[in-house]
């Protein structure tokens, strides 16, 4: 395998040659390998007839991508499925698994996205109580205060889109693990440049979709979920590359469905219990894309040879703290918290006019995020520092900062 340097991985994201992409909290840039190899794929399925890509052929490809994700997550590959996205996981999970009655705590610093699940929730008779967030965090003292005999789930982010708040995961797990509740957890702003082993935790769900960090075409999640959880689960929507063929393979499972058809004494009843379901994660599972797919597998190459997810982090985090210096010398306000342990890829710099800024840093090739107001902080600009970021761009946007006049 090839070794990726800070240096030489710019080469891998074309978008580098062009201005200082700071904005992989909101869209990740494709790399070079991902447009190639797309591009590869969709010609050879208009070439040919029988390109490769036929079912059996994509199920391996798949899977390989699934024991990747596995790796990449501190997971095995039977507890790994591809969503559609963050939110279509972990809205799957927590449907099937609460009941009228039961209560869900999530936190004050969620996404909208995640907003619309609990909502969602609610309208199913289910309890959900949001824990306050405090100076842009979440306390875990505060949800465990909050529990009551009734709660049987958390659901929370995992790092927060505005501040870049990173959730201590060690007290949210011990919290869940202790008391026997839930643990869904909203993860698109970590995974992907965020060393996260789930493999000690008491992580009921975790998901991420593809086009943030993961750099990955969209319509596409990342999705994991404990595997003595996923046997409980009777999926709400079922595909049959998700089941368990009966004991013959595929045409067993083909002539018992077909035989469904062929009696001569009328319609026959397909009773309960037909199904086996496998005892993965895969009986989530319904038609992932193929070309996100393809985008995804690149990716994660390309973290491999960077040296591991824990090298990205530890890149990514130093970028960030050498923004955070080089802004505040400037006599600019960083409003992410400054705690390393809540640090991640994300930092926030209050700015006035932060839609005039993001404009006024466009045009000048420096690429950032606009944040409103809300109340977990101030007006700013949100930057993101990716891996194949570097000192230069952080220079560049610091540069910008000075020269804008807040118009
Ligand atoms: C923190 C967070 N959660 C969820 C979402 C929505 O994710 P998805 O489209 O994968 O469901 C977003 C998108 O911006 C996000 O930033």
């Amino acid at each position: 395998m090839s070794v990726l340097t800070p240096e030489s991985v710019r080469a891998e994201f074309p978008i580098t040659a062009s201005c200082a992409y700071l904005e992989s909290a909101y869209w990740g840039p494709y790399p070079k390998r991902t447009a190639v190899a797309i591009s590869e794929y969709v010609q050879r399925r208009s070439d040919s007839a029988f390109p490769f890509g036929r079912a059996d052929e994509d199920r391996v490809f798949v899977d390989g991508v699934r024991s990747a994700i596995a790796d990449l997550l501190g997971a095995t590959p039977e507890e790994v499925w591809f969503p559609k996205g963050t939110t279509d996981a972990i809205s799957t999970v927590a449907t099937a698994l609460l009941k009228p009655g039961d209560e869900i705590l999530v936190g004050g610093l969620d996404h909208p996205a995640d907003f619309a699940i609990w909502a969602n929730l609610a309208e199913r008779g289910i309890r959900v109580r949001v824990v306050p967030q405090r100076d842009g965090r979440m306390n875990p003292e505060d949800i465990e205060h909050a529990i009551t005999s009734n709660t049987r789930a958390i659901g929370m982010c995992l790092v927060n889109t505005l501040n870049g708040y990173r959730q201590n995961l060690e007290a949210l797990s011990a919290l869940a693990g202790d008391r026997d509740l839930y643990l869904f957890l909203d993860a698109i702003q970590g995974i992907g440049h965020l060393a996260i082993d789930l493999s000690e935790t008491n992580v009921t769900v975790m998901s991420a979709g593809s086009y943030k960090w993961l750099c990955s075409p969209e319509g596409l999640g990342v999705a994991y979920v404990r595997r003595d959880v996923a046997s409980d689960i009777i999926p709400h929507n079922v595909h049959f590359y998700g089941i368990e063929p009966a004991d013959g393979g595929w045409s067993s499972y083909l002539a018992k469905v077909l035989g469904y058809g062929v009696s001569s004494q009328g319609p026959q009843t397909i009773p309960p219990g037909t199904l086996e379901y496998p005892d993965a994660a895969i009986r989530l599972e319904i038609s992932p894309s193929i070309i996100s797919l393809i985008g995804l597998n690149q990716m994660v190459g390309i973290l491999c040879e960077f040296g591991g997810i824990v090298a990205v982090e530890e890149r990514v985090l130093s970028l960030a703290a050498r923004l955070r210096v080089s802004v505040q010398e400037h006599g600019h306000r960083v409003v992410s918290p400054s705690e390393p342990s809540g640090m991640s890829g994300i930092t926030s710099v209050a700015v006035p006019n932060a839609l005039g800024f993001q404009e006024f840093a466009k045009e000048r090739g420096v690429h950032v995020r606009a944040r409103p107001a809300t109340p977990i902080g101030p007006e700013a600009v949100r930057v993101s520092t990716h891996f194949f970021n570097n000192e230069n761009d952080i220079d560049q946007l610091v540069l910008v900062l000075d020269e804008y006049d807040g118009r």
